[in-house]
């Protein structure tokens, strides 16, 4: 079968590791996708550092609208994230007929509706497993592995810098600050940090889990919010003193009253395995009526555990590209009709 050229539009962190996981894994990767997968161009506005991070043998370019446009890709990497500029190009790389794979969980979250019906319209796919929780296949899971049951809730530690935040501050007394720094060196926090510490980063996931599970549009803004920066040393020792661990959860459930959507600091017993998960590391929590609780964990941010989501995602295309439109999965079980009340 003929390859499948994929085009990356902003390399950095994730970038590079895509770039890395495709060049380290090709053969096993093109085994599993039926064909090869080259990776041919990546735009960047900073064309020399682009070429630093990914290597020769690429065409590298400073206008992502190229890649969007370009007649020899067949598949659209967005990871320039934000809703602006990564809008536009998403949406101009539908509508040139290109599959689109996306790990900006704001841009799904806040305008998702828009862009699975566009990419429906024009019959092809916007896949997102990097979105959410890093490299943890949760989408995959609600999507397909979990397609039989009735799901009744979620639960989760799915921002990475969250968590490490207050795992520093737990385990080796970190102020708030510097804590924030090292996960901002380590390449995990948002390009605005406030993002992760205010739970907006962990709402947007929520929000996309919930569209997944339930059926449901996207509706971030019925998501109650609140972070983790008033959070205090002395709260997490009280907390440890008491038996129990702060964790920041973004939680989805089905009421009498419709569906919740909420990320807060929670007051989780030491003894409960999520209570100890700990660093980058995120882990969701899902019930399904069939299969009850289960459990899914590993690193949430972080250039190569992100970058083997996006990879994921291009094999699942580069399979099903040949597809019926009708018979392909990496659509968002987007169901217009059905709006949910939101009691928050
Ligand atoms: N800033 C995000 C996090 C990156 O810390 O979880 C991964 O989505």
């Amino acid at each position: 079968m003929k390859p499948i050229n994929v085009g990356i539009m902003g390399v950095g962190t994730v970038g590079g590791g895509t770039a890395t996981v495709l060049k380290r894994n090709a053969e096993e990767i093109s085994r599993r996708a039926g064909r090869a997968i080259v990776l041919k161009m990546a735009a960047n506005l900073d064309i020399a550092r682009a070429r630093e991070i990914v290597g020769d043998g690429i065409e590298i370019v400073s206008d992502a609208r190229v890649v969007a446009t370009h007649p020899d890709i067949d598949i659209v990497i967005e990871l320039i994230g934000g809703t602006g500029i990564a809008k536009d190009l998403v949406l101009t790389a539908i509508d040139h007929g290109k599959h689109v794979v996306t790990a900006n969980k704001k841009l799904l979250a806040e305008h998702g509706n828009e862009i699975f019906a566009r990419a429906r319209e024009k019959g092809v796919m916007v896949a997102f497993e990097a979105a959410v929780a890093g490299g943890i296949p949760i989408i995959k899971a609600l999507r397909e592995g979990l397609a039989a049951n009735h799901i009744e809730w979620i639960a989760g530690i799915i921002n990475g810098t969250s968590n490490y935040i207050l795992t520093e501050m737990r385990e080796k007394g970190l102020p708030f600050a510097d804590a924030l720094a090292e996960a901002q060196r380590l390449g995990y926090a948002e390009a605005d940090p406030t993002f992760d510490i205010e739970g907006h980063d962990a709402g947007h996931k929520l929000t996309i889990m919930a569209a997944l599970a339930f059926g449901i549009p996207m509706q971030f803004d019925k998501c109650y919010l609140e972070g983790i920066s008033t959070l205090t040393a002395q709260d997490i020792r009280y907390a440890e003193e008491l038996g129990y661990r702060v964790k920041l959860l973004g939680i989805t459930r089905r009421t009498a009253a419709g569906i919740e959507l909420r990320v807060h600091p929670t007051l989780i017993p030491e003894s409960v395995l999520i209570a100890n998960v700990n660093g980058v590391m995120n882990a969701v929590l899902v019930k399904g009526d069939a299969v009850g609780p289960t459990l899914y964990y590993g690193a949430g941010a972080g250039a190569l555990p992100t970058a083997s989501a996006v990879v994921a995602d291009i094999v699942d295309i580069a399979r099903l590209a040949t597809a019926d439109p009708e018979h392909r999965v990496p659509y968002l079980a987007f169901q217009p009709d059905r709006i949910a009340d939101l009691p928050l």
